[in-house]
């Protein structure tokens, strides 16, 4: 299997002097499931960040698909996110003025890589096979302000999720949801993932997900920086 992610002597820091990510090593392999784990404040979302591009790392090496992330044009990134990446947000993101199934089509639309030569009709029959395994199948056409907040994380679960990216980053997606609502969610989420060989980084502070995972890692063990 081909490491889709490398990393060596990464470092981060919003402030001059004020450090927060300095990781040595870590690879993660093509179709893995990794559980990132730690409380809250240990770095999960500003290392997710990095990982998709969206910050600037500036020190060390961090490789995904093959292309070395530090010191790549931001509208590289940008492209590689968009048409390779789903991120599903902690605070979701979604498109207020969307309904359900625009929100969900949205990353096809931005990025014309992410639709894979898929038509728009496709693309919507494939949106509505992505809702149905999620149980929002019946919601489409629903403004995503008037659906609950379970409702809205499987959206945003959707939308990472269309047009098979290579790689999903999910920032606690789970968090509001019940224990019932949740193991259907991961079991939905690690199908979809299976089916499209996609690699899945799942971020939480609740270890009681650590199970469901075959890979996991404690941010504060692999995290030079002490919080
Ligand atoms: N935009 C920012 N500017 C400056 N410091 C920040 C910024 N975002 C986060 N930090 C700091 O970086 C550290 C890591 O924050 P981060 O959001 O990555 O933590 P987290 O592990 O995702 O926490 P949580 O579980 O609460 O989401 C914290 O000390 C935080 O105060
Ligand atoms: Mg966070």
């Amino acid at each position: 299997m081909n490491d889709i992610i490398n990393l060596k002597n990464l470092k981060y820091s919003y402030k001059k002097n004020s450090p927060v990510l300095d990781i040595e090593n870590l690879n993660v392999k093509e179709g893995e499931k990794l559980f990132l784990y730690g409380p809250s404040g240990c770095g999960k979302t500003t290392f997710l960040s990095i990982l998709s591009g969206i910050l600037p790392a500036y020190d060390g090496s961090l490789k995904i698909f093959n292309t070395e992330f530090i010191g790549l044009k931001p509208s590289l990134r940008d492209q590689l996110r968009g048409s390779e990446m789903g991120y599903i947000f902690q605070l979701f993101n979604l498109i207020p003025y969307l309904n359900v199934l625009d929100n969900i089509l949205l990353p096809c639309k931005i990025s014309p890589l992410r639709r894979k030569n898929l038509s728009l009709q496709e693309l919507k029959e494939k949106c509505v096979e992505l809702a149905n395994n999620l149980k929002i199948g019946k919601i489409l056409n629903k403004k995503v302000t008037e659906i609950s907040i379970g409702q809205q994380q499987r959206v945003a679960a959707a939308r990472a999720l269309i047009g098979f990216p290579k790689l999903i980053i999910a920032d606690e997606p789970t968090s509001s949801l019940d224990a019932d609502n949740r193991e259907q969610f991961l079991k939905n989420l690690f199908d979809q993932c299976e089916s499209q060989n996609t690699t899945l980084i799942f971020v939480s502070h609740d270890k009681d997900l650590k199970k469901f995972f075959s890979n996991h890692i404690y941010l504060p063990e692999i995290n030079r920086v002490k919080s």
